[in-house]
């Protein structure tokens, strides 16, 4: 038996006893005749002290102890004299009567403790040393309890855990694919799958009911905070249900979640917001809702005057900040420049600070009276020592999202984006179609798969941009945690879809025509939802970045630094796939 306990595990009650721990050295003190080391594991720290007096050359060993070395210690648990409030086995110590170095270990390239000195490349590179660090493991045991709790959940409700294929063909969902070649047919490749999509829903066909898996997905997009190319999915299906019983099911799901592991109970049902209201009012279709700030539009009663700017735009519209009237030169053209970065996109910002003493100063005040200003602040429902941050554009959705990039940025601004507040919400009735610039035609804004609403139907043809799909998301501050839709199980209400992404029924049995087969054969009703797990976690924990729960993630490149992946292969390798890498020159 390499130990009795782990090292987070004795109290007071134990004292008395002769234990045996093992575990990593953490820091090693020499206070007087006693020399004192805490020994970690995954469980917590143990203080263990030698006494010189007593056995010297155990002290003088002890002495030598590197950090990171692990031992396994041997002795008596007693009462410590003074007690340390902050550690759960601060009351006790062990006065250790053996020791032995099971491993010695390099002197770490970063302190493993609470702070460390390490930058992000060097605690990737040597994740395996950044995992020992208790925050980074908290956050992998959380994801742990979020896994254990959703299967329990699920599995509760007639849900059957089932595993879909990794080496498949491209799935529709709108990245580019990972792509694997075949050794065995040459010259083909296989897509590794950005969802379960398609196969979820033959399950369903095959009569499985209520699916889920939590699965990994791959996606080669550009990577931000909240993407990684591998990331995994809470992946969920079920047959016979509508739009309304998905989402209630899977808000309890969330709601349960948010009880066990954060002690939250979230009484009212969330809000369902259409997704035009999001756009109009948060200029986003992941409204964070943790604070208000929502738009003005004042187009029609801006453009009475000489302002070029203000006329000649389709949408102009603001913000009010509340208690923000007193910024300074400096903090205007601050909020200026952010809103002429080109990922935002505006040409300008004009501001109106509705004073303390009631008076009005605007960056318009050449063109506008009092009495303007007064009609937007009342608009606005402003008081004095508010203050207003409007935008304008030609292209009504450009502006909005502009603005609510501006929202958010006021919002981290002024605090108001807390990471332990949780406002989550579903956005619904998305547009089935987008208008795609690059190819010049509509493509599906969820995926072909989803079925428009039954109102909107008779528009495909017509006015796509009109129709509207059982498609929603659920939203928690200001991230898309999951997504879903019911599905088309209708072969001739698909063709149609099809039709209207430019698809002709070539093209689609080409690339579907399996899963138009399968629909041949008597498809149920169906409909689902996928959540991230890595967001969900990183929301739960606070965290900046889905990286942090993830045991080995990859860098902002694409990389692991660690086992320096991707790389290049072996030209015999290449041979055997029958493959030429071909890399433009250098220039
Ligand atoms: P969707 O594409 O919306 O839907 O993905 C579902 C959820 O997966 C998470 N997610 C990601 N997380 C981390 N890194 C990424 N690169 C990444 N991409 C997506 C998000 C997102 O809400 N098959 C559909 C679901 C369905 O219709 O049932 C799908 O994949 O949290």
């Amino acid at each position: 038996m390499y130990r009795s306990h782990t090292c987070g595990e004795l109290r007071i009650g134990n004292v008395g006893e002769q234990v045996t721990l093992a575990g990593w050295v953490q820091r090693v003190r020499k206070l007087g005749g006693m020399t004192f080391v805490d020994l970690r594991d995954r469980y917590g720290i143990t203080q263990l002290a030698f006494d010189e007096s007593q056995n010297a050359d155990l002290a003088m060993c002890a002495q030598k102890l590197g950090r990171e070395y692990v031992v396994q210690v041997t002795g008596k648990v007693t009462e410590r004299e003074s007690k340390n409030a902050k550690m759960e086995t601060g009351e006790v110590e062990i006065i250790v009567s053996d020791l032995v170095i099971l491993s010695s270990s390099e002197t770490p390239p970063f302190t493993i403790e609470d702070e460390t000195d390490g930058g992000d490349d060097l605690r990737m590179k040597y994740r395996y040393l950044d995992l020992r660090r208790t925050a980074v493991r908290r956050n992998l045991e959380l994801r742990n309890s979020l896994t254990f709790e959703v299967r329990d959940f699920l599995i509760r409700r007639q849900f059957i855990e089932t595993e879909t294929p990794v080496l498949i063909n491209s799935t529709p969902e709108g990245a580019r694919d990972f792509v694997v070649p075949s050794r065995m047919n040459p010259g083909q490749f296989y897509a590794l799958p950005q969802s379960p999509q398609l196969f979820k829903q033959l399950l369903m066909i095959a009569g499985f009911d209520r699916y889920f898996q939590i699965v990994k997905c791959f996606r080669d997009e550009d990577l931000r905070a909240d993407r990684q190319p591998e990331f995994t999915q809470i992946d969920c299906e079920m047959s016979f249900v509508r739009q309304e019983d998905v989402v209630d099911l899977f808000e309890e799901m969330v709601k349960t979640v948010f009880r066990k592991l954060k002690g939250i109970d979230f009484k009212e049902k969330f809000i369902q917001m259409p997704w035009s209201d999001a756009m109009r009012y948060y200029g986003s279709d992941k409204p964070d809702l943790r604070f208000g700030m929502k738009f003005v539009e004042l187009t029609d009663i801006a453009q009475n005057r000489d302002f070029a700017v203000f006329n000649n735009a389709k949408y102009v519209g603001g913000i009010c900040a509340e208690g923000c009237a007193h910024y300074s030169r400096k903090e205007l053209d601050g909020l200026t420049d952010f809103v002429k970065r080109p990922q935002v996109g505006a040409k300008g910002l004009v501001y109106v600070k509705y004073n303390e003493d009631g008076t009005f100063k605007s960056s318009v005040d050449k063109f506008y009276q009092t009495e303007d200003l007064k009609a937007w602040s009342e608009r606005f429902g402003a008081k004095p020592g508010d203050l207003m941050l409007i935008l304008s554009g030609d292209h009504i959705q450009k502006t909005q999202v502009a603005l609510g990039q501006l929202r958010l940025e006021m919002g981290d601004r002024l605090g108001l984006r807390k990471k332990d507040e949780f406002a989550p919400l579903w956005v619904v009735d998305f547009p089935m179609f987008e208008w795609d610039e690059e190819t010049s035609r509509w493509k599906a804004m969820h995926h072909p798969f989803t079925s428009p609403k039954a109102e909107d139907v008779d528009y495909l043809e017509s006015e796509p941009g009109r129709v509207r799909a059982y498609a929603y998301d659920m939203v928690l501050n200001g991230v898309e945690l999951g997504g879903g839709s019911v599905r088309i199980h209708d072969r001739e209400l698909q063709s149609r879809v099809f039709k209207a992404i430019g698809l002709t029924q070539e093209e689609a049995e080409k690339k579907f025509g399996w899963l138009l087969t399968a629909f041949k054969y008597g498809a149920p009703p169906h409909a689902g939802l996928a959540f991230g797990l890595d967001r969900f976690v990183s929301l739960l924990a606070g965290l900046d970045s889905i990286r942090d729960c993830i045991a080995f993630p990859k860098n902002n490149s694409g990389r692991d630094v660690m086992i320096n992946a991707p790389s290049v292969i072996e030209t015999s390798q290449l041979d055997e796939l029958y493959i030429k890498v071909n890399l433009p020159e250098e220039k």
